[in-house]
């Protein structure tokens, strides 16, 4: 399925690595792009403070609806594409976020749309806040950087189907 970019949710392997980026005691407000069956949802929510949040975004119906079956306080999820993320969020009365965990499938979504993703995200993190983005190729390399300039790292997982080129990206004090 095109919207989904994939056939298989991602390993284990490859979700507790991106999670192991993340310092859960200081991350207030968590947004995921495109959480789809929820296999990083359900482990973000067991590491998230008491206080924080996770907000989802998801546009596949069936995926939204199984995500909101998973009843828990800290969770909202979103029926709204991405690109939306910072005006959802100041509705919502959140106007940053200190990590977005995108596993979009940008390469397959239009050129505009995945622009749009980008900038949005880019604008809706705190100064030192990351986005952590996973591809099955590393071709999407230049179109972050037009965004996060050098404070991009590249990382690989090769126990994912397919294997996994993870970007983190931080947005640099301004
Ligand atoms: C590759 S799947 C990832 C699913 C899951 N997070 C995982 O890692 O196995 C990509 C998901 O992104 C969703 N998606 C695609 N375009 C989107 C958009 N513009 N906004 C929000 N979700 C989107 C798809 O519906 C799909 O559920």
């Amino acid at each position: 399925m095109r919207t989904s970019g994939t056939i298989m949710p991602s390993s284990r392997i490859l979700v507790k690595k991106i999670l192991g980026y993340i310092d859960f005691s200081k991350a207030n407000v968590i947004v995921e792009l495109g959480p789809g069956n929820g296999v990083f949802t359900e482990q973000i929510l067991k590491k998230l403070n008491k206080n924080a949040t996770l907000i989802c975004f998801e546009i596949d119906p069936t995926f939204y609806a199984h995500l909101k079956a998973i009843k828990h306080s800290q969770l909202i999820v979103l029926n709204t594409s991405a690109e939306f993320i910072s005006l959802e969020l100041k509705k919502l009365g959140f106007h940053k976020t200190s990590h977005i965990i995108s596993s979009l499938p940008l390469t397959f979504i239009p050129k505009e749309v995945s622009k749009n993703i980008l900038t949005n995200s880019y604008q809706t993190l705190e100064d030192n806040g990351l986005f952590v983005q996973f591809q099955y190729s590393w071709s999407y390399y230049k179109r972050l950087k037009e965004v996060f300039k050098d404070a991009i790292s590249l990382h690989f997982e090769f126990r994912n189907v397919p294997p996994a080129f993870i970007y983190k990206c931080i947005k640099k004090q301004q």
